[in-house]
């Protein structure tokens, strides 16, 4: 029990629930070991000091050009972290970390979190829709997990305030992971040999319960924090990390004409969800930090209302295609081709992708600014969030 790792060998009981709970998919786990280290590494929801001020954020907006700050808007510490979250503890992590990545969450132990939100592509598959339980598909683009707990708005239409509240939904989910109810999932794991101790060593008890099950993994992904970028390490060194071309990217991302980061703003490069803000902020307001930015002129699918759909945190975007609520685009060329010359007329176009004559915008980039404006959203990967064992995988096959 006193090496480095404790191992847990996935039981004959384990094999007895892959077997019998499967209805037409029996996927065998026979081989799949536990290792997790006997001390848990150490997690944190902590943000990098360059998020929490309020100058660095309005740097993030563009020097003053759109500032959605309010003067009072003092303790950014306390509301990045969304309060709705269980607090990080270690044991909370190292057991959302397990569950994370455990296909017997799903009823026929064939889908796990981690099938449809993998490590290297920033918790995102890379898929234009995934692939449920069942073999069905979902009808929306898996989304990258990247500082969740900043969010108050989550899923594409925004439909959840917090990613404690989440959890329970994909494993429910017919077509994501589809089990018939929590009390359902809670004694399936208590007979898995390797979860009441870790329950145990999370909170106090061998019981394994809904509330700690979707705490663990709210603490997993509270602990998933991408905060060192290129750009990130260009905030403490002028961007002279910067090449010329990135630099060049960054002017136009940060510009009146192509108003990136008047909508992907802030530290997340995402909606300013702020109280009384103008994509309403805290999931209390309409439009619940989405807009409509013009992919078609009737919304086949209409997202929060009226094709509105959340603007989507830009960390790590280079890795997290296919793009949009849809996947309908394959490539970041494709997406800016869509700003500077494809949007389309919908009666609820966002007025900041509305010309003065009420056509949408026409940003005319010529090539090398659009090879640029792609070259600064590469700078946004954080290869250390990828690689960063303590959310990897803890099975070992
Ligand atoms: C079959 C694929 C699939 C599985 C399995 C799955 N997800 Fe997702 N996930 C998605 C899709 C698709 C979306 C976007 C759904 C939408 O917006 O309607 C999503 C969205 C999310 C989001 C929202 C992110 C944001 O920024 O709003 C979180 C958090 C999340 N999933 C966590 C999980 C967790 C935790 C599990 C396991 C309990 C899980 N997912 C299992 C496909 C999946
Ligand atoms: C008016 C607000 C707004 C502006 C301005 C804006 N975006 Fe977006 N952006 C959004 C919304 C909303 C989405 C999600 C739309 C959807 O899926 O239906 C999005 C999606 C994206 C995506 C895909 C994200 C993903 O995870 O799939 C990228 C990349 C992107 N925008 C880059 C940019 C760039 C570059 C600019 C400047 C040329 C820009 N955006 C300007 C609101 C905006």
């Amino acid at each position: 029990m006193k090496n480095n790792f404790l191992i847990v060998m996935l039981s004959l009981a384990a094999l007895f629930f892959a077997v019998s709970s499967c209805q037409e998919d029996p996927v065998v786990l026979s081989t799949a070991k536990l290792i997790l280290p006997e001390i848990p590494y150490s997690y944190s929801d902590e943000f990098p000091a360059h998020f929490e001020t309020i100058e660095n954020l309005q740097l993030f907006n563009g020097d003053g050009n759109t500032i959605f700050l309010p003067d009072d808007f003092g303790g950014r510490v306390d509301r990045l972290r969304n309060s709705r979250n269980p607090e990080v503890t270690d044991q909370g992590a190292a057991l959302g970390r397990v569950l994370f990545y455990d296909p017997q969450l799903s009823i026929n132990n064939s889908v796990a979190c981690a099938s449809c939100h993998h490590q290297q592509l920033a918790f995102s598959d890379g898929k234009q829709f995934s692939t449920g339980f069942g073999g069905k598909i979902t009808p929306r683009n898996s989304m990258a997990l990247i500082n969740t707990s900043i969010n108050r708005n989550l899923f594409w239409d925004s439909r959840i305030q917090s990613v404690a509240e989440l959890i329970s939904e994909p494993i429910q989910n017919h077509i994501e992971m589809g089990m018939e109810s929590m009390v359902d999932l809670e004694k399936k794991l208590s007979k898995v040999p390797y979860y009441p101790s870790l329950f145990e060593e999370a909170y106090g008890s061998p019981s394994v319960t809904s509330e700690g099950i979707t705490t663990a993994v709210a603490q997993f992904l509270g602990a998933m924090v991408s905060g060192n970028s290129k750009f990130d390490k260009g905030m403490t060194t002028d961007f002279e990390n910067f090449t010329e071309l990135e630099k060049m990217g960054k002017a136009i991302f940060f510009s009146e004409e192509a108003k990136c980061s008047s909508c992907h703003a802030g530290a997340n490069f995402s909606a300013p969800d702020l109280p009384g803000g103008e994509y309403g902020g805290f999931g209390t307001e309409d439009r619940k930090g989405g807009t409509n930015i013009g992919l078609d002129l009737v919304s086949k699918d209409n997202g929060i209302a009226n094709g509105q759909f959340r603007i989507p945190s830009l960390r790590n975007i280079a890795l997290t295609g296919p793009y949009m609520h849809d996947g309908r685009f394959a490539s970041l060329a494709e997406v800016v081709e869509h700003y500077n010359s494809g949007i389309k007329s919908h009666p609820e176009l966002d007025d900041k992708l509305t010309s003065p004559t009420g056509s949408p915008i026409r940003l005319e980039l010529d090539a090398l600014e659009k090879q640029a404006l792609i070259a600064f959203l590469h700078t946004l990967t954080d290869e250390e969030f990828i690689t960063d064992p303590r959310f990897s995988n803890p099975f070992e096959n």
